[in-house]
């Protein structure tokens, strides 16, 4: 969800320095993944159908997705989606960067309560906050080890 208007209430969620710059981008992407995967996989089915799926995707999407699903434990939903917001918030920001616009990953809010404020049914389940907006500033790359401290080859 893009939040503009509720920016203001959605800030005093985030935890500790994070209040500020919540309260200080002009707009917040609130990140939420969807619980139901069945429903999920049915309405990729429902949309991408409408594009001339074929059978065999149609079946993957309605049938053998729903069928791995349902073996996954409630430890591995939790892990799925939290894989998948991972990937998108990558994605996002390395997108926002493209386009010279800045952007921060946040973890640290209360998630008990993101729901109620942004008005998203419980089915929605909130996974991080991404704080959007240009900065004039002149940003310096973060340290990251080496490549070789962290690739191991055999
Ligand atoms: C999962 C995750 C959670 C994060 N949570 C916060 C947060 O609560 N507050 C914050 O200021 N930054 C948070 N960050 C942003 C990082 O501190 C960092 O700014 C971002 O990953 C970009 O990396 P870099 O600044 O080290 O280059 C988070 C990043 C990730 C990947």
């Amino acid at each position: 969800m893009v939040v503009r208007e509720k920016n203001a209430e959605l800030a005093k969620l985030a935890y500790g320095s994070n209040f500020e710059q919540v309260s200080s981008a002009p707009v917040t992407i609130a990140l939420f993944t969807d619980t139901d995967l069945d429903k999920r996989a049915r309405k990729i089915a429902r949309v991408g159908g409408a594009n001339n799926f074929s059978e065999e995707q149609l079946q993957y999407f309605m049938k053998n997705l729903p069928a791995e699903f349902a073996r996954y434990s409630e430890q591995q939903v939790s892990d799925y989606l939290a894989l998948n917001a991972g990937l998108v918030a990558m994605n996002l920001v390395l997108a926002l960067t493209d386009q010279g616009i800045g952007s921060n990953i946040i973890l640290g809010f209360d998630k008990s309560k993101a729901n109620e404020v942004l008005e998203i049914e419980d089915r929605f389940r909130p996974e991080l906050l991404i704080t959007v907006g240009y900065t004039d500033e002149k940003l310096e790359p973060s340290y990251r080890l080496p490549v070789d401290e962290i690739i191991e080859k055999r």
